[in-house]
């Protein structure tokens, strides 16, 4: 694990509040709302339309949180560390009137004064629409989930005939309104669509996106997982390295609090990520927090249960001394563990959250 070090008390500036850390000394920057738990796509790894029908009980929109009681929570994150707020769903573009939330998420400061970076997850179908409000609503960057660059792959992948080219538009779009550096995220599956690694990595060369390959988790509600789909990390960049030459950001590991490990190409094209959450676990430096839109907090995404915030959310008190307690008993490195477990039997482990619950 990395050392972290803390200004010593002399040092701390007016307002300085203790860091909050957990049992592993880990401390809390990076919070990940899931704000709707609907999506239009059915993806076969997350939704498959034959477990997610038209008819599937999501939760209604009286359960959802409401702008206000996520601002007050974000609120209190903030205070104990949070610098980072991530908005995902199922796809969070489809929550109504997203841009009021993202206002009051953008005018937020941590103690030091500085600005909480806010950056969303989407599927990208909708975001040609409203990358520009998003940007006028204060939304810093985007990432677009996307896992072929073949039509009849991305059909297959999402489930509802989505054509890929209006995703590829969505990341232009994006682009130029300044929601920069868009990074896309590619799932890959073997025999699925590992032959889109290369077209991909070719396919955003030299155009600012950030490519992240991500190796298939055993996460979410589907016991389908086994490891032999996944592709190693290792693997995908030897596929893009045999054809564009790659060098490390980070001796080959995730910078601190990251998920990916970074690579730019030799030739000046960019750069590129992996996520190995399967065969190079980045639990030991893990700052990410969860809730759901129903409003429980999740401190890792393999945990089976969360805790309720809602009682805590019509007023501010309590509320963060609620947060700095739980976030300090934590001890949760799931994918470390699997490590070990899953050498032996290759299969999913135990029962997760639903993945569009919480959010990836
Ligand atoms: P950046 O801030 O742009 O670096 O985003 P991020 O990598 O923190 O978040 P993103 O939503 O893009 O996540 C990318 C992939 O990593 C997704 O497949 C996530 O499910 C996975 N991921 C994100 N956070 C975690 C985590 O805490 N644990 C594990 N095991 N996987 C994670
Ligand atoms: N393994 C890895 N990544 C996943 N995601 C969804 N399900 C899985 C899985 N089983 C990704 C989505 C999105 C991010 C939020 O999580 O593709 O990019
Ligand atoms: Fe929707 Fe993302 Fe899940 Fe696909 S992976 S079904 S786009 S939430
Ligand atoms: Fe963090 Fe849990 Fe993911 Fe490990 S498995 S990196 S503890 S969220």
């Amino acid at each position: 694990m990395n050392t972290i070090l803390y200004p010593p008390p002399a040092l701390r500036q007016p307002g300085h509040i203790e860091p909050c850390v957990d049992m592993l000394g880990r401390p809390l920057t990076d919070l990940r709302i899931s704000v709707i738990d609907q999506c239009n796509f059915r993806c076969t790894y997350c939704m498959p339309a034959e477990l997610y029908p038209s008819d599937y009980p999501f939760l209604p929109s009286s359960e959802r949180l409401s702008f206000a009681q996520i601002e007050t929570m974000a609120r209190a994150f903030v205070r104990l560390g949070v610098d980072k707020i991530r908005i995902t769903g199922g796809e969070p573009l489809l929550r109504k009137n997203l841009e009021q939330l993202i206002e009051a998420l953008a005018r937020l400061t941590t103690p030091d004064g500085r600005a909480v970076s806010i950056a969303l997850t989407t599927n990208g179908s909708l975001l040609a629409a409203k990358a520009r409000s998003l940007k006028n609503a204060g939304l810093d960057r985007v990432t677009v989930s996307l896992d072929s660059l073949d039509n009849g792959i991305f059909q297959r992948m999402n489930g509802v005939d989505f054509p890929v080219d209006k995703v590829l538009h969505g990341i232009e779009v994006a682009q130029a309104v300044g929601l920069n550096p868009v990074k896309v995220n590619m799932v890959v599956q073997k025999g699925v669509n590992d032959s889109q690694i290369v077209p991909l990595a070719r396919h955003f060369r030299h155009t600012g996106v950030v490519l992240r390959l991500i190796e298939f988790m055993d996460v979410g509600g589907i016991g389908a997982w086994s490891r032999t789909h996944v592709v190693t990390s290792e693997a995908a960049r030897a596929l893009i390295a045999a054809e564009f030459p790659l060098v490390s950001l980070g001796e080959g590991k995730p910078l601190l609090h990251e998920t990916a490990s970074r690579y730019r190409y030799l030739d000046g094209g960019g750069e590129v990520g992996f996520i190995s959450s399967v065969s190079q676990p980045f639990c030991g430096d893990c700052s990410r927090v969860r809730v759901s839109s129903d409003g429980k907090l999740f401190t890792c995404l393999f945990a089976q249960d969360g805790l309720d915030l809602r009682p805590q959310l019509d007023s501010a008190q309590g509320l963060e001394s609620l947060l700095r307690r739980h976030w300090q008993r934590r001890g949760d490195r799931y994918s470390e563990v699997r490590g070990a477990l899953a050498q032996a039997s290759g299969r999913k482990q135990y029962r997760t959250v639903r993945m569009s619950l919480v959010g990836g």
